[in-house]
């Protein structure tokens, strides 16, 4: 017998997706139309992209409708839900996926890139949010959404000023919002990712931190488990939130990443020798054939 949570099953929901046009967004789509959501509505500023991915799922067999909108704007961001609404007639899920990563700091930030940083990653999932739960109120749905936030919420670089408070706001107003609607049985929760590897990353790598071609394949050998976070691994995390499976779960924030934050530590090399002295026996064994300043953990971490 297949148990009814298996897979966070998402059959019949129809799902709003911000960020869409690629990465997280794009996977997310993607595998909520796997988990059998009947329509997703796509939505981001890339136009031509958006409606590629589109196209691809509706050939696929899928309803899906692209819903070009700069978030930044917010006559247009008001027009996204009736445009759902006008397809699908409901809207099961929200999943507040775009964001601004742009870097600046305390000290360079000026007011138009402040309001900007704003208006896309707080305004904008405010007022979907508010046009959702009215839409998912109407049609009496038990409602979900998941809002995409960063480990950068708990402080942040100093380069990512404002970038932070954005996403210290959206989590804020992700408790707030999952504790005025939880009578409604509408249920709030947020992802705080960690380092994913995206389009949109290797853009703002390359663009504000000058990083070269190959940059990935050090940056994922600098990582405890030897990869970045992938935008299917996220997807998973916010289908998870999406379903009943994480039912009656409101109001959460996971931290989804590799290191823990306020955690001090480094590689195995700082801890190898705790380890032996904890005592910890297979974990402990010195292992052969892998790369390294020291033996990881446990064998299994050789490739
Ligand atoms: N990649 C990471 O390491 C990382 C870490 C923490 C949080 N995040 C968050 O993950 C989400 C995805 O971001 P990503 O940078 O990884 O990129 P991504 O490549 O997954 O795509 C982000 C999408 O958002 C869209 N978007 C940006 N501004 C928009 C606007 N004004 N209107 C409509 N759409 C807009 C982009 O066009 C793009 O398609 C963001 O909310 C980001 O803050 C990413």
């Amino acid at each position: 017998m297949t148990h009814p949570y298996a897979a966070s099953s998402l059959a019949g929901k129809i799902a709003v997706v911000t960020g869409a046009a690629q990465g997280i967004g794009e996977a997310t789509a993607r595998l909520f139309l796997e988990r059998g959501a009947a329509g997703v509505v796509l939505v981001d500023v890339q136009a031509e992209k958006l409606a590629a991915v589109a196209a691809s799922l509706t050939a696929a067999g899928h309803k899906a409708i692209a819903v070009p909108t700069d978030l930044a704007d917010a006559a247009a961001v008001a027009k996204v839900m009736p445009a759902a609404d006008a397809t699908f007639g409901r809207v099961d899920i929200l999943a507040n996926v775009a964001g601004l990563t742009e870097r600046g700091g305390i000290l360079d930030s000026d007011v138009a890139f402040f309001d900007k940083m704003f208006a896309i990653n707080v305004r904008a999932p405010f007022f979907l949010m508010q046009d959702a739960i009215a839409l998912m109120q109407r049609e009496k749905a038990d409602g979900t959404i998941v809002n995409i936030l960063s480990v950068n919420a708990h402080v942040g670089a100093p380069n990512l000023a404002p970038y932070s408070a954005s996403k210290g706001a959206l989590l804020t107003l992700t408790k707030n919002t999952a504790n005025a609607v939880n009578w409604m049985r509408i249920r709030v929760n947020g992802v705080l990712l960690g380092w994913v590897d995206t389009p949109g990353e290797h853009e703002t790598l390359k663009r504000f931190h000058g990083a070269k071609d190959g940059w990935l394949d050090a940056a994922e050998k600098s990582r405890p488990f030897g990869k970045l976070l992938k935008p299917e691994d996220v997807a998973r995390q916010i289908a998870y939130l999406a379903s009943d499976e994480s039912a009656p779960m409101t109001g959460a924030v996971l931290d989804y990443e590799q290191t823990v934050f306020g955690g001090y530590g480094g590689p195995p090399a700082a801890i190898s020798g705790a380890v032996r002295a904890g005592g910890f026996g297979a974990l402990a064994a010195p292992s052969t054939g892998c790369a390294g300043p020291a033996p990881p953990l446990a064998a299994e971490d050789c490739g």
